[in-house]
């Protein structure tokens, strides 16, 4: 299959109508959101849906989020809007934010991952809006990698995963937040909180009180452990450098790292200090770092890194997202100095 990429910033109109005929006859189309590119299918066409897990190499178990363009279009696909899903509704989408509840009928199994719930998210970046505003239906997309691979953040590295895979690349740039969305389930008596991302489970909490945060954010899963979201359970976001996390400060990183033959991933300033490193964000500014770690991750596969120590974030706020991907993608090697 030929790849074609269309530049929305260039060719408004043509990339909508090519993505809407596309989706509309059950073909997948990769798009850009303000947190990562999705890779999109008619969420009601079970079909479509299939082809996503096998251009991804996804375990059909692990289901995907599905994406509106209108608050109108929620209940449909829901056995009930639970109030704090209204509230939290009203104040962060569009946005960054992942609710799960009790599914309908009208979401596949392909979608659910065979759950009794659906994920929906209502994204903010105004072509993804256009794009399933265009196509009519709600659409299912989970992140346009490879199963495994880092999530990516512009066009460029959804080509070097989906090149030959899906027939359309919509390219609209850069994502603003560069990490997935956060998601909360609402499916259950109390919420709590799958994956940190875009909206922080503070702001949250602030607004909606008590979020219980699943144990996976911060932990592997032990063996034969359930996980509330199946995607905890299999292996994220990894380069193909071996990577470890160094938890303390700078000083203490770079008597450690001394001698040694590797690459760092390191913050904005400290450049210097390595003879080989890439850097992801400034060490003040957790949404810088979110920004740059999965680009980084990818360049230091580029640059044939094989061993790499990363300094760690800070963990609350934003950073709680930030961390829980890096953890992730050092396979959760993890040295506290
Ligand atoms: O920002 C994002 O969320 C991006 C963009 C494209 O919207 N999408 C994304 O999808 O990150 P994906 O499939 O890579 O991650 C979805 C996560 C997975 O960990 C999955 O297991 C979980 O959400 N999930 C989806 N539906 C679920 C459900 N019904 N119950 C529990 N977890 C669910
Ligand atoms: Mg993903």
């Amino acid at each position: 299959m030929k790849t074609k990429v269309i530049d929305i910033t260039k060719q408004y109109d043509e990339a909508l109508g090519e993505s809407a005929r596309l989706l509309q006859s059950g073909e997948l189309v990769a798009i850009p959101t303000e947190t990562v590119y999705g890779l999109a299918a008619n969420a009601f066409d079970e079909a479509a849906v299939k082809k996503i897990y096998s251009a991804k190499g996804r375990p059909s178990d692990n289901p995907l989020i599905v994406h509106i363009s209108d608050i109108d279009s929620l209940a449909p696909l829901v056995a009930e809007v639970p109030e704090k899903v209204k509230i939290t509704a009203q104040k962060f989408w569009p946005g960054p934010l992942t609710m799960i509840m009790k599914k309908s009928d009208k979401i596949p199994n392909a979608v659910s991952g065979g759950l009794d719930t659906v994920a929906v998210r209502m994204p903010e970046n105004r072509f993804a809006r256009a794009i399933i505003e265009n196509a009519g239906v709600p659409l299912a997309a989970p992140s346009a990698n490879l199963s495994g691979s880092p999530s990516p953040t512009n066009a460029k590295y959804v080509l070097s995963d989906m090149d030959g895979r899906i027939p359309l690349i919509i390219d609209g740039g850069g994502c603003k937040i560069g990490v997935e969305s956060t998601v909360i389930s609402f499916a259950g008596e109390k919420p709590v909180l799958l994956r940190p991302g875009g909206v922080t489970l503070e702001e949250i909490t602030g607004l909606i009180g008590e979020v219980e945060l699943a144990d996976a954010v911060l932990n592997e899963l032990k063996e034969g452990e359930k996980a509330a979201s199946p995607g905890m359970k299999y292996k994220h976001y990894a380069p193909k450098a071996d990577i470890t996390v160094i938890k303390g400060g700078l000083d203490g990183f770079l008597k450690y790292v001394k001698g040694r033959d590797c690459f760092v991933l390191c913050f904005e300033g400290e450049e210097g200090l390595f003879e080989k490193c890439v850097t992801y964000g400034r060490e003040n500014s957790a949404f810088s770092q979110a920004n740059r770690l999965f680009d980084a991750l990818r360049e230091l596969d580029e640059k044939g890194a094989k061993k790499v120590y990363a300094r760690c974030p800070e963990i609350s706020g934003m950073g709680l997202a930030v961390y829980n991907r890096l953890i992730r993608s050092a396979g959760f090697n993890i040295i506290e100095l």
